[in-house]
């Protein structure tokens, strides 16, 4: 097994914390490794706002919990807020020509490089979905014509078990000819 493989296995969404803080380095070493990720045109449709002065660690963590659904983050001990940027000229005229949207593509790249860093480095992630975004763009200064497609919660681990994944076989999302 290749250590991708392995490291691709054991990044698993972390929901509980250690009151333990993510050295600033790391942060930047995960925002580095997310930096180099491919997008179409080489358009980088990304920014991130890296949260880790505490009192706003813990404003964005209210921010997550507010719809009531998530309810894991308050331990969090940093946040990453992945914002999605207009497209290179380039990349517009492939959406044109293609009527495909490759921005999004770009940034779940853009993610999970960002969270495979974080795995490397043994920190804990987790990708949230449903948060209070008019809350978020108060909290962080984001502009209204500036997209937040993500928050990710991040710290050290509680626990280091690493869960069993729950995944489609490979036989039924593979084919090969
Ligand atoms: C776009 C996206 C949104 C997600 N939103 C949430 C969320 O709001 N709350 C949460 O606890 N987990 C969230 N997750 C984590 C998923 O539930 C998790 O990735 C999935 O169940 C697979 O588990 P694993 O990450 O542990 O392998 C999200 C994941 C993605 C990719």
């Amino acid at each position: 097994m290749s250590d991708f493989l392995e490291l691709a296995a054991r990044r698993q969404s972390c929901r509980n914390f250690l009151d333990k803080p993510v050295e600033h380095e790391k942060l930047v070493r995960c925002i580095e490794a997310a930096r180099l990720s491919p997008s179409a045109c080489n358009s980088q449709p990304w920014k991130v706002i890296a949260v880790e002065d505490p009192d706003k660690v813990r404003q964005v963590a209210e921010a997550t919990m507010q719809l009531g659904i998530n309810k894991y983050f308050e331990k969090a001990r940093a946040f990453f807020v992945v914002l999605e940027e207009p497209g290179e000229l380039m990349a517009k005229i492939a959406v044109l020509v293609d009527s495909q949207v490759f921005a999004k593509g770009d940034l779940g790249g853009f993610v999970l490089s960002l969270c495979l860093e974080a795995e490397s480095l043994g920190i804990g992630t987790c990708i949230i979905g449903l948060y209070d975004r008019p809350k978020l763009r108060e909290l962080l200064g984001i502009p209204a014509w500036q997209s937040i497609f993500t928050v990710i919660a991040v710290g050290y681990p509680s626990s280091d078990t690493v869960r069993g994944k729950s995944r489609k076989p490979l036989e039924e999302i593979a084919r090969f000819v």
